[in-house]
């Protein structure tokens, strides 16, 4: 029998790293094996700043994982996040090749090749170039062109760039803990690939995750990706402006948020008190969480008019049905939704990931989304090509787990 196919995700988000192992069950699932986090350090904004602190948080990460899963990682589908990520959309035409004008895969990739010659900054390197829509002729609108017969194929793309300075530390980071890449995908289309199904992604709608240190955004309508950007704020400020207001060490900052925050004010009661632990021997204070709330609603409402910003530039032509879906940490503030709602004008709902089977109950959260999408993301679109292999000592680890599953 052959040895069943182990798909894995690495999510390097700003506030934690999280690697989720899975198998390809017989049923051709990707089925939960293990799951390991750990703080990220050395990250400031999806940019490496301290390759040593970075590699310490996803050999942890990584480690607790592989215990769980008893199975070994060397290979992933690793996320890329930042405010250096810039995406744009592009055309590419080819003439069909073959005599018969019947459209082969060939030519897709040609077509989409063209899409993604385009002149981009020496700093800079592509990530992705997902194809929107297929011109046959004069024929617009074809999702899937093979098959069909004409003379020129024409392809719409979403391209997205990243600085490769901040790509290539995210390579090393993985290098060194002898991890080969497989897939290095944005963070919120991979989010997108556990959280918004594709009748979703038909009737249009926004994804907006909002992490640590920055909030991603992306559009979909028809069926594809249309935009995307970044917001450089995140869950991270929400938790700094408690401490400055409340004069609050950072650590009880977010222990008073998750603990008894709300992104909304008017959704708590005045009477609603907590106790406030002060700092360098202060007295602790009992405060109304109505305070606490008119701390944090500003943040968040800067957070998602900035969002809001984003996706008018989708320049959308219909109203985007399916609303907007939030995911990452910072929209498990309850109150998110709501505000959410009122400043955006549209409906709005909390992703639930979905698409790996046996996942326990409590990883179904806005939170994990992107690490299960990685691994949808990987499942989908196949080992792919590895982009930086780990080093002779992965050789070695995997050479002492043969003995130890031989002998
Ligand atoms: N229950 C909760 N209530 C409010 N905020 C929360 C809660 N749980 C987590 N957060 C916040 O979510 C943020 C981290 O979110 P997440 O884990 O999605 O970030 P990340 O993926 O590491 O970052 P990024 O996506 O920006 O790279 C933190 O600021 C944290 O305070
Ligand atoms: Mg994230």
């Amino acid at each position: 029998m052959s040895e069943p196919r182990i798909i894995t995700g690495i999510d390097i988000g700003t506030a934690n790293i999280r690697t989720l192992i899975t198998e390809v069950s017989e049923d051709g699932r990707p089925t939960f094996l293990g799951y390991g986090t750990a703080p990220a350090a050395g990250l400031r904004r999806g940019v490496v700043i301290n390759m040593e602190k970075t590699v310490q948080s996803i050999s942890k990460s990584v480690e607790e994982a592989e215990i769980m899963a008893s199975a070994h990682l060397d290979s992933t589908v690793a996320g890329i996040a930042g405010d250096h990520i810039r995406s744009i959309n592009s055309h590419g035409v080819i003439a069909v090749s073959r005599s018969d004008n019947e459209i082969g895969e060939r030519d897709v990739n040609k077509a989409i090749e063209a899409a993604g010659a385009i002149a981009i900054p020496a700093d800079r390197e592509i990530v992705h170039v997902l194809p929107q829509e297929y011109t046959i002729d004069e024929q617009s609108g074809i999702k899937n062109p093979i098959g069909m017969t004409g003379v020129r194929l024409e392809v719409e793309v979403h391209i997205v760039t990243a600085a490769i300075t901040s790509a290539k530390n995210i390579y090393r980071s993985l290098e060194r803990c002898e991890i080969g890449v497989e897939h290095l995908v944005l963070q919120s289309l991979a989010a997108s690939y556990a959280a918004i199904n594709d009748s979703e992604a038909d009737m249009g709608v926004v994804l907006i995750d909002i992490g640590g240190d920055l909030t991603d955004v992306a559009v979909f309508y028809d069926g594809s990706i249309r935009h995307t950007g970044v917001v450089p704020l995140g869950g991270k400020n929400v938790t700094n402006d408690i401490a400055i207001g409340l004069r609050t060490s950072v650590d009880q900052a977010e222990h008073l948020k998750t603990g008894y925050g709300s992104a909304l004010t008017s959704l708590v009661d005045a009477d609603d008190m907590m106790e406030v632990p002060g700092m360098m021997g202060r007295k602790s204070r009992t405060l109304s969480r109505n305070v606490l709330a008119s701390i944090i609603e500003p943040r968040m409402e800067e957070i998602i008019s900035l969002a809001a910003r984003e996706i008018k530039k989708a320049n959308s032509p219909d109203t985007l049905a399916a609303g907007v879906i939030l995911t990452g940490g910072g929209a498990m503030l309850p109150g998110t939704v709501e505000l959410a709602e009122q400043i955006l004008d549209m409906p709005v709902k909390l992703g639930v990931p979905a698409g790996i089977e046996d996942l326990p109950e409590t990883m179904k959260r806005p939170d994990y989304a992107t690490v299960l999408g990685l691994v949808n993301f990987g499942f989908k679109h196949g080992p792919g090509v590895e982009v930086k292999k780990g080093g002779l000592k992965g050789l070695f680890r995997k050479f002492e787990k043969w003995i130890s599953n031989n002998f």
